[in-house]
């Protein structure tokens, strides 16, 4: 393969970095210790940014609820699906889906699913208006679970693209398959966004 042909078949658009326009804290927002703590303050924006319709939000990786909640404040419905077993980078690996359901159940917008995201997305053929994934942090799960998401929203956000490089990995080579726009925000462990380009 020539150098020409080479760079062209694997160039990929540098990420481009988040910039916030404005910070808001939303009204309603659980208290418990979360890695998501911090980005809660950009959603609003996002929203704004990418001009996204405030309608359909659906979460692959909801654990206890914190970013679940967060997007209860700017969207109609909220679909948040888990094995809510844990995974080999969460401390926690004991089954709670009952207990987060208890504590989610004031939020009557979000609705918890117990599903791993493989079987979710064998079966679910609707569109979101914007699209998270914050599962097992592997190159393989983020990339598939990710592609479907990109595939079926007009946005979607990847947690911890700074934290585990894998994630980061999996982003780009989405935005390489996909052909959406790709930003990265840094701050609190790191967040892609992927966004179509014609919605
Ligand atoms: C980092 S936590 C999510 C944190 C959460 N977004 C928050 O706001 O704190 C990752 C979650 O992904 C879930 N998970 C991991 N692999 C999964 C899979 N294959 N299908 C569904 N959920 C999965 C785990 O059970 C865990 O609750």
């Amino acid at each position: 393969m020539g150098l020409r042909t080479y760079i062209r078949e694997n160039f990929i658009e540098d990420i481009k970095p988040y910039k916030p326009k404005h910070f808001s804290k939303p009204e309603k927002m659980l208290e418990i210790v979360s890695a998501w703590k911090g980005l809660e303050l950009i959603i609003a924006d996002i929203i704004d940014q990418f001009d996204l319709k405030k309608e359909r939000c659906i979460e692959f990786g909801v654990e206890f609820g914190y970013s679940a909640v967060v997007f209860s404040n700017y969207f109609k419905n909220v679909t948040g699906v888990d094995t809510f077993e844990g995974d080999i980078h969460t401390v926690n690996k004991n089954e709670h889906f009952e207990e987060t359901s208890r504590r989610l159940a004031p939020y009557t917008n979000i609705q918890l699913v117990k599903s791993d995201y493989k079987d979710w997305i064998a079966t679910d053929d609707q569109r979101y208006n914007l699209a998270h994934v914050d599962i097992v942090h592997n190159y393989n799960e983020t990339f598939e679970c990710g592609l479907w998401a990109a595939q079926h929203s007009d946005c979607t956000i990847f947690h911890d693209t700074e934290s585990f490089p894998e994630v980061r990995r999996a982003v780009k080579d989405l935005a390489k398959k996909t052909g959406h726009k790709l930003y990265n925000y840094p701050q609190h462990h790191g967040l892609g966004i992927l966004v179509a380009r014609k919605r």
